[in-house]
């Protein structure tokens, strides 16, 4: 154990702090954490933890979604400036709009979203419940945002709804293209490629499984091929090689790493242990507004 993996474990103690971490986060920070998922695991199990302060490893909406859930709890931000530059993609102009104009729109938001966007919303998804939550809504016309790539992909598995698109994207995935994943696939041909949602429409056609990063961690540990082709952020390489020392697994682009997830450091989170810097603050007023749609999301999700 590193000397800063020693002092976090006697913060935690000191502070009743627990730990939540994303699985883009670098593997030292997901070997502090007490908790490691996807982004919906994540909201569960903020809505579930006892310990006073939750130290976020993740970027701004995550924390904020973990705030607004939990309201009585400090949240603590590791790196204040780590923030999914999709979550701001989309127009409220846009989606007042949109309501004149379809009387029965839901407005589906994708949780990598700010929490103003949740406010005028109505439900909330994450890659690994959308199809399941659209599914159920009563309406048939659907406002994804911000997310093209995953509105898309779900629109394709719903086709009794009517989407309408957003052009947001996340930088990370939609530079991930076809000729990439083909190059991949002739230097190594018995391996499976497995993407995210958030890949471009024409990646995602030649995917052999598609889902969230814990779905495919998942499809990796029980399936039987040895090499697979990954097609999201690279952070997920340590859970997978963690739950698979035999396998192999090879990155389907060259950039599949998120800057801002790549900011959070273990000295970064005894910095905000020590000192309480970066509490992460929602108004009352948004707070109120956006807990409807997440909470309709893990109502949804049952
Ligand atoms: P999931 O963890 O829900 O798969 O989302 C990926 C992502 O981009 C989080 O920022
Ligand atoms: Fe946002 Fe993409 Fe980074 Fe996820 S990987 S936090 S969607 S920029």
């Amino acid at each position: 154990m590193s000397e800063w993996q020693r002092r976090i474990e006697e913060l935690k103690r000191e502070k009743n702090a627990v730990i939540l971490a994303h699985y883009y986060v670098d593997g030292e920070v997901q070997q502090a954490a007490d908790y490691i998922g996807d982004s919906f695991y994540l909201s569960k199990i903020a809505t579930g933890v006892s310990a006073d302060t939750i130290v976020f490893c993740g970027v701004s909406f995550m924390g904020e979604s973990a705030k607004i859930l939990n309201p009585e709890k400090t949240v603590l931000m590791p790196d204040e400036t780590a923030d999914c530059p999709m979550a701001h993609m989309a127009d409220i102009g846009k989606i007042q709009r949109l309501r004149e104009e379809y009387e029965d729109l839901a407005v589906v938001c994708y949780i990598n979203s700010t929490a103003e966007l949740k406010c005028y919303s109505d439900v909330c998804v994450t890659s690994s419940n959308a199809m399941k939550i659209v599914k159920k809504l009563p309406n048939k016309n659907i406002f994804f945002i911000p997310d093209e790539n995953l509105g898309r992909y779900i629109a394709g598995q719903v086709p009794e709804k009517n989407f309408i698109f957003n052009d947001g994207f996340c930088h990370v995935h939609a530079e991930v293209s076809p000729d990439q994943v083909k190059a991949a696939k002739e230097s190594h041909p018995a391996a499976k490629f497995l993407a995210h949602p958030e890949c471009r429409e024409e990646v995602l056609e030649l995917a052999d499984f598609i889902g969230s990063t814990s779905e495919i961690i998942e499809y990796a540990s029980a399936c039987e091929a040895e090499e697979y082709i990954i097609g999201t952020e690279l952070g997920v390489l340590y859970e997978l090689k963690e739950k698979n020392p035999d396998k192999a697994f090879f990155a389907a682009g060259p950039v599949l790493c998120c800057p801002n997830m790549k900011k959070i450091s273990l000295e970064k989170i005894v910095h905000v242990l020590e000192t309480g810097e970066n509490e992460l603050h929602v108004s009352e007023e948004v707070r109120r507004r956006a807990y409807a749609p997440l909470e309709r999301m893990l109502e949804l999700a049952k």
